[in-house]
């Protein structure tokens, strides 16, 4: 049975990173921008009788007897290697009754122009038409967390029923996924509205979010809406994987030689990692083949549910082109993905603050002895710092690779990670927050909205629980955690 996940993407940043994630996995899956299945991907699927059971290793050591992921192959052709692949497209897609994908998608905007821009993009047959929800008004949420939550709380119905209405057509919901900024009005206030609906109306399904992070003066009112959405993501989401603009712009600029990355370019890497956090659920084996698993290892106590990620080799359209192809091996990836320059949370990672949890995803022509050898020699170096109070390791996941994409590199690998260190993240927003609070700088603007009328005591509120998770993240890293919040 499928374990349904319906996404739901917010605002201009959820919007431009959510149709760049269904653009990568209509390609992995041989999807054509229009929703019907490419002939090359109909001779594969149709082939496919038996599910694979060998694409994971999990732990240390990995099972000797793992064969090797898929072999690379050039897209276009119907290579005889698409017949060993089991994918399943129906946790993220279902088809219409012409047979036709349709991705679980909800996209969401209180201004036009980005959903005007998917709806006449080679992908707008893709998405349900039904599913592109406009405020009335139309006029945006103006960068201010207030307007844009007062625009969920009046489309209200209209948003549940479209929810409701794709939750009904799973057999088995999983939960939900969204995408969404936190510094402007729509992903960050209209998404806080959709976080605190969600939690209230399913809540045992997981909130999972790509949460985008600001650079430094992104939006001038960000300190405010950073903080009210993060209370939101703290209280209501089971896990968040930031995505950090200061660290994407960095990495992507570095990789590719360039002064100052667009958003196009970044947002390829946001979806090249969102894609490679969901192939084991795409493409199942006998671990982490349903979110929950995925998150709850990674998760041992709930409130650090902030994750980051780590990406290698770096790829997207314009980036491979060009560029000398080096030999990847297992041990250069796993060793990569511990490397700050490949991570995409910007804050440096020091002594005492160490990982909570790892896990790696490596996708591509792998023997599973490598892994062995490679988590070995990590060990050996000492090159991972883990909590003093848990029995911590790097789990590694040896996940199938589309047959449909063409790929310069043997191995690829995704890092996704608990740290205790991104807390230094969180206390750079509560001083940013701070001292636009101590000016008074724009906050006239929140004052006409119900929630502030009164008083600024809801801003008072979400400082209080994001320097708690300060608090958290900082007593994470010494070995008396557990007794944490019993008085100790
Ligand atoms: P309003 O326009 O205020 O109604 O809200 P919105 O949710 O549409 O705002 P937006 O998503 O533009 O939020 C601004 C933040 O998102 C800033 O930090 C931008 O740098 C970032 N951002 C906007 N678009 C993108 C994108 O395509 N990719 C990435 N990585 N960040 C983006
Ligand atoms: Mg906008």
């Amino acid at each position: 049975m499928p374990r349904e996940i319906i996404s739901l993407q917010a605002g201009q940043a959820g919007n431009q990173i959510g149709s760049e994630f269904w653009k990568k996995l209509c390609a992995e899956h041989g999807i054509a921008p229009d929703g019907t299945l490419e002939d090359w991907a109909v001779q594969g699927t149709s082939s496919l009788s038996s599910q694979s059971t060998h694409t994971l290793a999990h732990m240390q050591p990995p099972s000797p007897t793992n064969p090797n992921a898929t072999a690379p192959a050039a897209s276009g052709s119907a290579a005889p290697w698409t017949h060993g692949v089991m994918d399943r497209k129906d946790g993220f897609f279902y088809q219409a009754d012409d047979d036709h994908y349709v991705p679980r998608a909800i996209l969401i905007d209180t201004e036009p122009r980005v959903l005007n821009n998917i709806r006449s993009s080679p992908f707008k047959d893709l998405f349900n038409p039904e599913n592109f929800y406009l405020s009335k008004s139309g006029g945006g949420a103006g960068n201010n967390w207030a307007k844009g939550f007062e625009l969920g709380e009046e489309g209200k119905e209209e948003l549940m029923e479209l929810i409701n209405r794709e939750a009904d057509g799973s057999d088995s919901l999983e939960g939900f996924m969204m995408t969404h900024s936190i510094a402007g009005g729509t992903g960050s206030g209209l998404g806080s509205y959709l976080l605190e609906r969600l939690s209230d109306h399913f809540p045992k399904k997981l909130l999972h979010t790509y949460s985008v992070f600001p650079g430094d003066g992104d939006v001038v009112v960000q300190p405010y809406n950073n903080l009210l959405a993060t209370k939101r993501l703290v209280e209501h989401a089971d896990s968040v994987i930031m995505v950090d603009n200061l660290a994407l712009h960095k990495l992507v600029e570095d990789n590719m030689e360039l002064s100052e990355a667009s958003f196009r370019q970044t947002n390829q890497l946001v979806s090249t990692v969102m894609a490679a956090s969901t192939t084991t659920l795409r493409y199942p084996g006998y671990m982490n083949n349903d979110l929950v698993g995925l998150v709850s290892s990674l998760i041992p106590t709930p409130r650090c549910h902030f994750l980051m990620t780590a990406y290698t080799p770096f790829t997207g359209d314009d980036i491979d082109k060009g560029k000398s192809v080096r030999r990847t091996t297992v041990l250069d990836v796993m060793r990569r993905l511990l490397q700050p320059k490949n991570r995409l949370v910007s804050t440096p990672f020091n002594q005492p603050s160490c990982y909570m949890s790892i896990l790696n995803i490596i996708q591509g022509d792998v023997d599973p002895t490598d892994v062995h050898k490679s988590l070995l020699r990590i060990r050996e170096r000492q090159l991972a710092n883990f909590i003093p109070w848990g029995a911590a390791s790097i789990q590694v996941a040896l996940a199938k690779k589309s047959p449909y994409v063409q790929s310069n590199h043997r191995v690829s690998g995704l890092m996704i990670a608990n740290h205790t260190g991104i807390h230094v993240r969180f206390s750079r927003m509560l001083r940013e927050y701070d001292q636009a609070r101590r000016i008074g700088s724009y906050l006239h603007q929140y004052k006409q909205y119900p929630m502030f009328s009164k008083d600024f005591g809801e801003f008072d509120d979400a400082r209080e629980i994001v320097a708690d998770l300060v608090d958290e993240y900082k007593a994470a890293e010494h070995e008396n955690y557990l007794d944490y919040g019993n008085g100790s």
